[in-house]
Parts: C-alpha cells; sequence; structure tokens
C-alpha cells in the first residue's frame, strides 16, 4: 500500500476545483518578483513558470516551491516547454533583454520582437482564452506586436503600462504631502517611459484638485509638478544606475492587475490598451490610459478630461511609437 493508503482513509477523490491558473514566461528579476508577489498573495492555484534557461527555470521552481509550506495551497510547475501553460487565464510575458545603463526602453525593440515572435503564438495555442499581461519592454510596442502575434482581441491584450509610473507618481506626492500614497490620486498615462503624460489637472487628496489650490498655495511648489513628473521618468534610469534593474515595484504592480482581473474586480488600473479612437489618435497604437479591468480584460477606458498639453503629448507619444511599429518585421 503507498504511503497516502496508509496515512489517510480516502472519503471521495480529491477533486481540485478549477482553480486560477497564471503563467510568468521569463524568471528573471522581473518574471519572479511578480511570481513571488502573485504567490504570495494566494491568487492562484497553479503557477507556470517558462523560460529559455533550463537550469535558472527548475532553480527558481525549486527554490520557490520550498516556499509553499508558508503560503496558501497552490501548484508551481516550470518546462522550457509551452505544454505546461496550458489552460492559463492570464499569461505574464516578463521574457526578454532589458536596458544596460543609460540605455533607453526603445532601444530594445528589435531584439525583444524577436524574442516574442516565439513565445506568444505558444501561449495563445495553449491557452487560447488567456489575457496576455505584457511587462517587457518597451512595454507598449510589445503590447501592440503581441495584440498583432496573438489574434486575440485588443481588450485581451494589456500591457503594465504607466500602471507603474502612477505608483511612482502618488509615492513621491505621498512623500510631498505626508500621506499615504494611496490617498494621493494621481495618473500618469501615454507611454511607459520618457514621453508619459502627468496629468495634473487631475491630481488630488479627498478629491481635492491641487491644482485649484491657488498659485499662492502652490506658487513656491508649482516647481514641484515638474519635479515630481520628472523623477518618475528618470527613476529606472536611476535604479537601473544602482542596483542593475528594476523588479519589486514592478513584481507587485502585476501582482495587482493580476488580483483585479481574477477577482473581476472592475478596478481601474493605467494599462497599456489600443488607443486608437480615443484622444485624436488615429492609429493602432498601445499607451496607457485609465482602463476598467474584468475577468475576460479590458472592459472600459475612462475618458478623461485631459487639456490641450495633454492631448498634444499623448498624440506625440502616439505618432513616434506608430513609426516604431511600421519598421518593425513581424
Ligand atoms: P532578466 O534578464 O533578469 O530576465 C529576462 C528573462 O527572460 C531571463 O531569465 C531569460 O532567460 C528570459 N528569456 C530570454 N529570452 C527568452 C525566450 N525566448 N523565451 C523565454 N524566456 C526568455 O531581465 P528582467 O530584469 O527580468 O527584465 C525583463 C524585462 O522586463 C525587460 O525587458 C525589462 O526592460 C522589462 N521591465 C519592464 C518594466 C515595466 O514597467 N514594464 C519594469 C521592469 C522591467
Ligand atoms: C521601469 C523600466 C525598467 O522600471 O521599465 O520603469
Amino acid at each position: 500500500a503507498s504511503i497516502k493508503e496508509v496515512l489517510l482513509h480516502e472519503v471521495q477523490p480529491l477533486e481540485r476545483p478549477p482553480a486560477a491558473k497564471v503563467t510568468v514566461v521569463g524568471v528573471g528579476q522581473v518574471g519572479m518578483a511578480c511570481a513571488y508577489s502573485i504567490l504570495q498573495q494566494g491568487l492562484i492555484g497553479e503557477l507556470a513558470l517558462v523560460d529559455c534557461v533550463e537550469d535558472k527555470l527548475k532553480g527558481e521552481l525549486m527554490d520557490l516551491q520550498h516556499g509553499l509550506a508558508f503560503t496558501r495551497p497552490a501548484t508551481i510547475k516550470a518546462s522550457t516547454d509551452y505544454a505546461v501553460t496550458a489552460g492559463s487565464h492570464i499569461c505574464v510575458i516578463t521574457a526578454g533583454c532589458r536596458q544596460r545603463e543609460g540605455e533607453t526602453r526603445l532601444s530594445l525593440v528589435q531584439r525583444n520582437v524577436e524574442i516574442f515572435s516565439d513565445i506568444v503564438p505558444k501561449l495563445v495555442k495553449y491557452s487560447p482564452h488567456t489575457l496576455l499581461l505584457v511587462v517587457s519592454n518597451p512595454v507598449d510596442v510589445l503590447t501592440y506586436v503581441t495584440w498583432k502575434l496573438s489574434g486575440l482581441p485588443a481588450e485581451r491584450v494589456i500591457g503594465s503600462g504607466t500602471n507603474l509610473d502612477s505608483a511612482r507618481f502618488r509615492f513621491l506626492l505621498g512623500e510631498q504631502l505626508n500621506l499615504a500614497p494611496s490617498n494621493c490620486h494621481g495618473w500618469i498615462v501615454g507611454e511607459h517611459g520618457d514621453s508619459s503624460v502627468a496629468v495634473w489637472s487631475g491630481v488630488n487628496v479627498a478629491g481635492v484638485t491641487l491644482s485649484t489650490l491657488g498659485p499662492a498655495a502652490i506658487e513656491g511648489e508649482l516647481k514641484w509638478e515638474e519635479q515630481i513628473h520628472r523623477k518618475v521618468i528618470e527613476s529606472a534610469y536611476d535604479i537601473i544606475k544602482l542596483k542593475g534593474y528594476t523588479s519589486w515595484a514592478i513584481g507587485l504592480s502585476v501582482m495587482h492587475i493580476v488580483q483585479g482581473a481574477l477577482h473581476n474586480r472592475r478596478h481601474v488600473y493605467a494599462l497599456s490598451t489600443n488607443c486608437r479612437g480615443i484622444h485624436g489618435i488615429d492609429a493602432d497604437v498601445f499607451l496607457s490610459l485609465p482602463c476598467v479591468l474584468g475577468s475576460h480584460g479590458i472592459t472600459h477606458v475612462v475618458k478623461q478630461n485631459l487639456n490641450e498639453v495633454e492631448v498634444l503629448q499623448l498624440q506625440k507619444s502616439a505618432k513616434q511609437l506608430h513609426e516604431i511599429q511600421q519598421s518593425l518585421k513581424l
């Protein structure tokens, strides 16, 4: 008799309910920060890890499995064979090259498009109903590329976008005002990167819009508007210079997005989505706007009252990314 038969008297076969399954592709710094955060939150029944480097994959699998005594029940699997991803509700794509010190996100595009050309069709083959959550950079262009390669409807192909930038923005606002970031409401939209747009007209605490506090109140600090947004744009470069990469905040932000989708929360996130027809953008370009996220993807985009400068900045980013997309060999 097996140990299980000796130890346990079966009353009925253990049927595992179709628990939520999430795949993370790329077990590098970002992928493992995402995987750890998702596991730690107890969001899933099954976590699948994929990478092209077998030893690293096996090591990360074992190391994470050894933590299961401290988490809610979950099964963790890993393989270089995409069959392990079958039936995923969400596939998080973090595979690819990252910026070296001083390098821009856009400089990664050709290398990562090639990698995505291999990954995306395999994910869709095994999970045709999945949401695809793109994290690798340049995330907006790669979300467009994933949409084209996957053949999935745009609402199910999402980029982590400026969800991270907005979190950085809110942290810095909270530092400035000595308030919890969760109560400092502010949105960064557009490109996850050097041309992101801070929607200052919407920055508010408890509904009090800071820009209405009168020039006297914020004149002396008005430049901190620029300082805070400038710090957000520079933060990745600063962190990469210091530790070589960024990982924890993106891991936590991806966990929050995954949580919102799996629980059909209809929470509003700054996510990279197809902006055609919004704010005068007339091409298939993915940029971040406030999106309502449900279990089957993006259901709505919030129509922000952007001022003329903000709209022009968005359109300029869209034009730049569209030109890059046109040059890609997909
Ligand atoms: P990393 O080098 O630590 O990990 C990348 C992983 O991808 C490696 O394990 C590598 O083996 C794997 N990989 C490469 N080619 C692959 C393929 N064809 N199939 C499967 N796996 C493959 O890099 P890190 O720091 O994890 O960054 C990953 C990506 O995430 C980069 O593009 C980086 O720029 C991006 N990133 C995006 C952020 C965002 O806010 N959107 C924030 C931070 C990083
Ligand atoms: C960031 C870069 C790496 O952390 O995308 O924002």
